[in-house]
C-alpha cells in the first residue's frame, strides 16, 4: 500500500469525496482503460438513453447509490432529478475522472468514495455506515458482483425502494473481436454471454424482475490512429507480432472514421480512415476518429426492494 502511495498522485481535490487508500479494491479499470470508457461516455448516447428509461422510478426516489458509478454516466444525470446520490466507485482512476466531471458538472448532491465490493463486503468502514437510499443502481458491473449472493443481500438491505441493475443485451461485435480473432489469432471469439445468466440468477434467489430493453450508440473515439492501436493492444491483453500490428493496423484503417458529429446522429458523416489519415481528422483538433461499433442493446433489470 505504501508502494501505491508513492507512485499515485494524491487526487484532485473534490467536490464532495471520501478518499481512503487502505480501501483501495482493485480492478482491472487502469489508467488508460478507463479514459477510454469515460472518452466513449462522453461521446455516447448511452447515458441519456439509461437515464430515459430509468425516469420513471426515478419519480418516485429522493435517494440513490450509483454502485460502480465508474466516471459518473449515470451518477451526474441522475443528480439532477433527485435530492442525493451516492456515487461507489473502487478503480483510482476512474474515481478521479468522476471527481473531475462532478467538479465540471457542479453537482453539490453528490458524495463520491473510492472503495467497491470485495469477496463478501463492501470494503471498509462505508460497509456499515452506508445509509439506506431509495435506489441502487448497479450498472455494467462484473458479473461475480451482481450475481454474487452476498452482494445480492447487502443491497437488498440497504434500498428502500428499487434495485436496478443495467446489462449489456445481445449479442455485440465487441471492439470487432469477431473479425480480428480469426485473422490474428487463428481462432473464434467466444462472446461472454448477456443478461440472461443474471436473469436466471435472480430467480434462483427468489427474483422475478421486471426488464426494458433499449438502444443505444457506444462508440469509442481516439485521439488519433496511435491512440487506437494502443487501445487494442491494452484490450488483447498480448504484445502483438509485427505481422499481426500489420494486420491490425490494416483492418483498423478501414473501420475507423474522422467525424465532427457524436454518437451516429442517425448516420456518421465520415471521412474514410484512409484520407483521414493525412488530413487534420487524426489530429484531433477539429475532427475524432471513431471506432463505430453499431446500435447496442443495454437492459434495465429492476426489482421492488
Ligand atoms: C463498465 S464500467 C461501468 C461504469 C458505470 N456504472 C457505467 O455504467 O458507465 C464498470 C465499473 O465497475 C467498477 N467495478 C468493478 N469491480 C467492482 C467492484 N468489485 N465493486 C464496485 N465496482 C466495481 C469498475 O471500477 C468500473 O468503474
Amino acid at each position: 500500500m505504501k508502494f501505491l502511495l508513492q507512485v499515485l498522485p494524491l487526487p484532485l481535490k473534490p467536490i464532495s469525496c471520501y478518499y481512503n487508500t487502505d480501501l483501495m479494491v482493485t480492478t482491472k479499470w487502469d489508467e488508460k482503460r478507463s479514459r477510454w470508457y469515460c472518452r466513449a461516455v462522453e461521446h455516447s448516447n448511452y447515458p441519456l438513453k439509461a437515464v430515459a428509461v430509468l425516469t420513471p422510478l426515478l419519480k418516485k426516489c429522493d435517494s440513490v447509490i450509483d454502485f460502480g458509478a465508474g466516471c459518473g454516466a449515470l451518477s451526474i444525470p441522475i443528480a439532477g432529478k433527485l435530492k442525493r446520490v451516492t456515487a461507489i466507485e473502487p478503480s483510482i482512476w476512474m474515481y478521479r475522472l468522476l471527481l473531475k466531471r462532478l467538479k465540471k458538472a457542479g453537482r453539490k448532491n453528490i458524495k463520491a468514495y473510492n472503495t467497491g465490493w470485495k469477496s463478501h463486503r463492501l470494503q471498509g468502514e462505508l460497509h456499515r455506515k452506508l445509509k439506506s437510499h431509495d435506489m441502487v443502481i448497479c450498472a455494467n458491473l462484473p458479473e461475480n458482483v451482481v450475481c454474487n449472493i452476498n452482494f445480492l443481500r447487502y443491497i437488498t438491505k440497504i434500498s428502500t425502494k428499487f434495485i436496478v441493475y443495467i446489462q449489456n443485451a445481445g449479442e455485440w461485435n465487441k471492439f470487432y473481436y469477431k473479425d480480428l480473432y480469426p485473422m490474428l489469432f487463428k481462432k473464434k471469439y467466444v462472446y461472454g454471454g448477456d443478461y440472461k445468466k443474471t436473469c436466471k440468477f435472480l430467480h434462483q434467489h427468489g427474483i422475478s424482475a421486471n426488464i426494458k430493453i433499449f438502444n443505444y450508440f457506444h462508440d469509442q473515439p481516439f485521439e488519433d490512429f496511435n491512440d487506437a492501436l494502443d487501445f487494442w493492444q491494452h484490450r488483447l491483453k498480448i504484445k502483438l507480432t509485427s505481422r499481426e500490428g500489420k494486420i491490425l493496423a490494416d483492418f483498423l484503417k478501414k473501420k475507423l472514421i474522422a467525424t465532427r458529429k457524436r454518437f451516429s446522429e442517425s448516420r456518421y458523416e465520415s471521412i474514410p480512415m484512409g484520407r483521414a489519415d493525412r488530413s487534420v481528422g487524426t489530429t484531433g483538433r477539429n475532427n475524432t476518429l471513431i471506432a463505430p461499433f453499431g446500435l447496442r442493446k443495454a437492459v434495465l433489470i429492476w426489482w421492488e426492494s
